[in-house]
């Protein structure tokens, strides 16, 4: 993707400027110093890959990416780019969807990275609890409980690369937060380093902790804009011992909220997942995912993944699944549905679902807009914005997918078949305001779980103006007095 994005709201991405401002003189010697030669990268090759984001929005610069190897290291860092005046930004596995974890284009901002503090500090079965390091992947830190018998619940496309640091900072949801809740409330306790160095010691791993104010949700987020969350105490749950997945084609967007309420009323603990999927966006993925197959007969317009688990031994799930949807059938709330019969049959349901992102991206030019309302309001969200959308740019794609159980839809828009790539994306402002005016009416939100980055500073401004983002400006001068960390993401 080449083209510039237009308008205040979507930052423009900018060509490279030849040379990079230098740091302080003997501030590199001195971080090489404390943090070893593998601690301090500059090498242009090495850079590389942490200039540029996931949706190719932006390409910065950066004079070194740092690597501390523990949180004294980092502290010590932070002390000398706080003295020196030096902008950093904290990137973990670069899977931002809003331009988080990039430097600008001034090549002034050192990247700070945790890769090297990826540990398993504590893991305890009793207390069900999990300390890591910040660096530590999402999926590795899941499989790591899976060994103890235990989950560690939170679950989303980008796994295999996201970080701990990465999903506490954006406060992420996924899949299974109409289970389990957004990553804050799987975190009890937090170490994080301030910008200046100071450490704050909270890896508290206990489920009551009123000692004043709860400093640790602040940085959760907060997307780096405070400080580094460098290791957390996570929770764990039990392992469910039996699943049931099915991927259920429904005639409309009123009958996948009727499906939801016939499963939460069956038996809402039972919920581990809940999405929605558009006929465009299931195409799309059969398109472009290599062995991507339709496990029902015919193509639909609407689809349903419903994923039900439970810890409890003979829950019944097969069953139950059956009976509601031969209810739902009767209703003519379901058209068609496919029940997995073994682990390579949910995962390919799975698949299908998790590849949205990939086979948007393959397709062509998208607009994304991750917003949520209130869940009763789900099919009107998604019928008013693809019609806004569409009678904006006629031939727009509507690809609307996402988390129903939680009101958290991803409105995306695919550009018109043979459209410039650049011209649609020329027109992003325009799409996010149509769709943000309709999640307005309907008492939504602009950012569901991406969070502000730099895509949406203006929005946030916009949307949580006086007291709330004042209060919020204030906390960030008392935190960061000198705007040294990620500057240009979530406030102005
Ligand atoms: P990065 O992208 O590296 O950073 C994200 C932000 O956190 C940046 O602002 C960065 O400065 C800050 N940060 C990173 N590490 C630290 C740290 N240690 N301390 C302080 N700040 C830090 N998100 C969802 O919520 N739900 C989804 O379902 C979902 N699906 C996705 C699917 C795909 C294919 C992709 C590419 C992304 C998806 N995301 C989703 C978006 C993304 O937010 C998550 O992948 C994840 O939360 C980011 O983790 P990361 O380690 O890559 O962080
Ligand atoms: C997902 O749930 O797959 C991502 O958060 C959505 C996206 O790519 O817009
Ligand atoms: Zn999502």
């Amino acid at each position: 993707m080449t083209a510039a994005l237009s308008k205040a709201c979507l930052r423009p991405m900018t060509d490279a400027v030849a040379t990079a401002p230098a740091l302080p003189a003997g501030l590199l010697a001195a971080l090489t110093d404390l943090l070893g030669p593998s601690g301090v990268i500059t090498d242009p090759a090495d850079l590389e890959p942490h200039l540029s984001d996931w949706r190719s929005l932006y390409k910065g610069r950066s004079p070194a990416l740092l690597r501390p190897a523990s949180t004294a290291e980092l502290s010590a860092a932070m002390k000398l780019l706080f003295e020196a005046g030096v902008p950093v930004v904290p990137q973990g596995g670069n899977t931002s969807m809003v331009g988080g974890a990039m430097p600008d284009e001034s090549g002034s901002q050192v990247i700070l990275s945790l890769q090297r503090m990826n540990k398993v500090r504590d893991i305890d079965p009793v207390d069900m609890t999990m300390t890591v390091e910040a660096g530590l992947v999402l999926k590795t830190a899941q499989d790591i409980a899976a060994e103890q018998g235990c989950l560690f619940p939170l679950s989303l496309g980008a796994e295999g690369t996201a970080t701990i640091g990465g999903v506490l900072a954006t406060n992420a949801g996924g899949n299974t937060t109409v289970r389990y809740g957004n990553a804050r409330e799987l975190m009890l306790g937090l170490e994080v380093v301030l910008p200046d160095g100071q450490i704050i010691n909270g890896l508290r791993r206990l489920r009551k902790d009123n000692t004043g104010l709860a400093l640790r949700q602040l940085f959760v987020g907060a997307e780096g804009s405070l400080g580094i969350i460098t290791a957390a105490v996570l929770r764990l749950f039990p392992q469910p011992r039996e699943s049931a997945v099915a991927f259920c084609a429904v005639p409309d967007e009123d009958a996948a909220l009727a499906l939801f309420r016939r499963f939460r009323e069956r038996d809402e603990t039972a919920i581990r997942a809940f999405e929605y999927m558009s006929g465009t966006g299931i195409d799309l993925t059969l398109k472009h995912i290599e062995g991507a197959v339709l496990p029902i007969g015919e193509r639909a317009d609407h689809y349903v993944l419903v994923d039900l688990a439970s810890s409890r031994p003979n829950a019944g799930l097969a069953e139950m699944l059956e009976s509601v949807l031969e209810g739902a059938f009767e209703a003519g709330e379901v058209v068609d549905a496919a029940i997995a019969q073994s682990d390579a049959q949910r995962h390919a349901i799975w698949r299908l679902r998790e590849e949205h992102p990939e086979a948007q991206r393959k397709e062509g030019a998208s607009v994304k807009n991750d917003v949520s309302v209130p869940v009763s309001k789900v099919p009107e969200l998604i019928r008013r914005a693809s019609a806004a959308c569409q009678a904006l740019i006629p031939g727009t794609r509507p690809v609307p997918f996402g988390h129903l159980g939680d009101g958290n839809i991803h409105m995306n828009l695919e550009q018109p078949v043979g459209m410039d790539p650049a011209e649609f994306l020329a027109r992003s402002h325009d799409i996010m305001d149509v769709v943000n005016d309709v999640v307005r009416e309907l008492d939504g939100s602009f950012s569901a779980e991406h969070g502000i980055g730099r895509l949406k500073t203006d929005m946030l401004a916009d949307w949580r103006g006086g007291a709330e983002y004042e209060t919020m400006k204030r906390i960030k001068a008392a935190l960061d007095p000198k705007g040294l960390m990620n500057p240009g993401k979530v406030f102005f």
